[in-house]
Formats: C-alpha cells, sequence, structure tokens
C-alpha cells in the first residue's frame, strides 16, 4: 500500500475498533501524524490511564507499552514491533535492588519509568525526566537509590544535596553519543544557537546546556524562546515537533547517532498491522503488574 492509503487504512480501522493510537516523540514523523496523541513518557503514561478507548496502540519502545497496561490492566494494549525495547531499561537487576534494600534502611528506590515492570515493582516510585527532581525532593527518605539511569540520577543530584544518590551504571547509548567535543564543535559552528540538553546525557554536556528538561521541555522551550537557533542533545525524531511549532526556526543535531533503532521500528506498516491482527499484545504476570501499578500511580501522586 502507498502511504496515503495506509494513513486512510490506518484511521478506518481506528475508528472500526475505536482504538486511541500514542506515539511518543522520537518515533518517525509519519507515525506522530498519525497518531491521536504525540508526547513524552509521562504525558503519555497519563493518557494512557485516562483514555476511555478499550484498545490502545502504543508507538514507542516495551516500558511504554507495559506502563500503559499496568495503569489499565483491563484494556488491551498492542505494540506494533515486539523488538521495540529499549537497552536501558535493562540496566539494573533485581539482586541490585535487594541487596541496597539490605544495606541501607531509609532508602527510596526511585526508578526512571525507561525500567521493566519487574523492577518496577521492586520500586518505590517512577519518575520521568519531566517529573524526577520535583519528586525525588518530596521524598522523605535520607538515602535515593536512583536506577537505572545515572546520568539522570547525576542531574537530580546536583539539585538535592541534603539527600544521599547511590546510583547504578545505567545509561542511554544515544544520549551518551552525543558528547562534550560534539557540542563544543556545533557551538563553535553556530555561536548564536542555545543550547538544549535532555538529562539522560553525561554530565559535562548537561552542564553546557542553556536549557536541560524532557522532551516536552525540550519543544516549549525552543517555541518560547526568541533565538533562531538551537542546537539539540536528544533522539532526532524530536525534529518532526520542533520544526513543526516552529517552522522558521534551525535546529542541529549533533553527532552521528541520533536515531534511536527501538523507536524508528514502528512503521506505518507495522501500525497499520497491529491495528488490524490486534498484534502485539502487552501480557504481564498479575503479581508484577500490582506491585509496579503502586510505584506508577505514586509517581503521578507525588507529580501532580
Ligand atoms: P521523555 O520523553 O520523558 O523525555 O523520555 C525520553 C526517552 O528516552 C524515552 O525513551
Ligand atoms: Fe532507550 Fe535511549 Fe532509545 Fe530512549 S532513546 S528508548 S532511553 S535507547
Amino acid at each position: 500500500m502507498e502511504k496515503t492509503q495506509l494513513i486512510q487504512a490506518i484511521q478506518t480501522l481506528k475508528q472500526e475498533k475505536d482504538a486511541i493510537i500514542l506515539a511518543h516523540y522520537y518515533t518517525d514523523g509519519a507515525i506522530q501524524e498519525a497518531a491521536d496523541y504525540i508526547g513524552d513518557s509521562y504525558y503519555l503514561s497519563k493518557i494512557a490511564k485516562e483514555a476511555k478507548q478499550q484498545l490502545i496502540v502504543f508507538c514507542g519502545v516495551r516500558f511504554m507499552g507495559e506502563s500503559a497496561k499496568i495503569l489499565s490492566p483491563h484494556k488491551k494494549v498492542l505494540m506494533p514491533d515486539k523488538e521495540a525495547d529499549c537497552p536501558m531499561a535493562h540496566m539494573v537487576t533485581l539482586e541490585q535492588i535487594k541487596e541496597v534494600r539490605k544495606q541501607h534502611e531509609d532508602v527510596a528506590v526511585v526508578c526512571y519509568i525507561n525500567s521493566t515492570a519487574e523492577i518496577k515493582a521492586l520500586s518505590d516510585v517512577c519518575v520521568t525526566s519531566s517529573n524526577a527532581l520535583k519528586i525525588v525532593r518530596n521524598i522523605e527518605a535520607s538515602h535515593i537509590y536512583f536506577i537505572p539511569d545515572e546520568n539522570l540520577g547525576q542531574y537530580v543530584e546536583q539539585y538535592v544535596p541534603e539527600k544521599t544518590f547511590i546510583f547504578n551504571k545505567g545509561f542511554c547509548p544515544i544520549h551518551k553519543s552525543m558528547n562534550k567535543a560534539l557540542v563544543l564543535e556545533a557551538k563553535a559552528q553556530y555561536p548564536e544557537a542555545e543550547i538544549l540538553i535532555h538529562p539522560e546525557c553525561t554530565p559535562d554536556v548537561v552542564a553546557l546546556g542553556d536549557y536541560v528538561g524532557s522532551t516536552s521541555g525540550i519543544i516549549e522551550y525552543a517555541t518560547k524562546s526568541t533565538s533562531q537557533q538551537f542546537i539539540v542533545c536528544t533522539e532526532i525524531g524530536i525534529e518532526y515537533a520542533l520544526q513543526k511549532n516552529n517552522p522558521d526556526k534551525v535546529f542541529h543535531f549533533v553527532g552521528d547517532m541520533r536515531a534511536c533503532g527501538s523507536m524508528k521500528c514502528v512503521t506505518l506498516e507495522t501500525l497499520y498491522n497491529a491495528l488490524k491482527d490486534e498484534q502485539y499484545e502487552i501480557t504481564l504476570d498479575e503479581a508484577i503488574m500490582k506491585k509496579a501499578e503502586h510505584a506508577l500511580l505514586e509517581m503521578h501522586r507525588l507529580a501532580d
């Protein structure tokens, strides 16, 4: 099928089945065009929970689909590509959490939403890049075990000096590749440009940012700013929303690892097949879901 036919077929199936399509800012522009809601991890987790539709097609990576399922266990959640997984979600183990809990009495396990359902089930609260700072400030425990992303954890730590942080060595390969030398090179080339950074970048890169925040934060900042040029340190999919909201502004991306392969797994074809054949459904162990739900609901409670 051609692109326009595929888009039409997706819309027809969506209406017939009363489905809702959610897409993260890192997915391909064509997917964002086809979606009912586009957003960052936090926003999409709320939309998935509040949606009246019983069929959700999540265009993103597995932890996003799992979070939607955990928050709405009675809904059917589909992922267009079953291989779309975030490597960072697997960079911490259940044993590590158990060990830290054994060693520290007054510790809160703060889990980035980029994690598996099993890891969420052992955590006290989830966070995303848009709410991590607010949530950690609201936690009573004196020690924070921040998993799996060390970079986001270190970004939060600098604003919460009253707490002791314990880190884990997880990272996003895409954001890690956007290193300091590349950012400085881009700044030398475009000295007028403001630097916009996602906190999954390493601390030396974060320190260069005129703005540091989540994908939706970056889009909001660029849209409000009077600057005409920006150096953007995050996944390339965000370019679609940045350019749509700011057709006259120029966005420069850094490095040659700008695209997250897992996010780009979702295509119009796989989205169409997902709706047609109702595949690939997220299924999770009931007990794990119940425990993981607590950490996600705590996030919504502390962030709102
Ligand atoms: P946010 O959209 O919450 O900024 O998340 C970034 C990300 O890496 C999702 O995989
Ligand atoms: Fe995971 Fe990084 Fe891809 Fe986000 S961009 S899904 S953190 S690998």
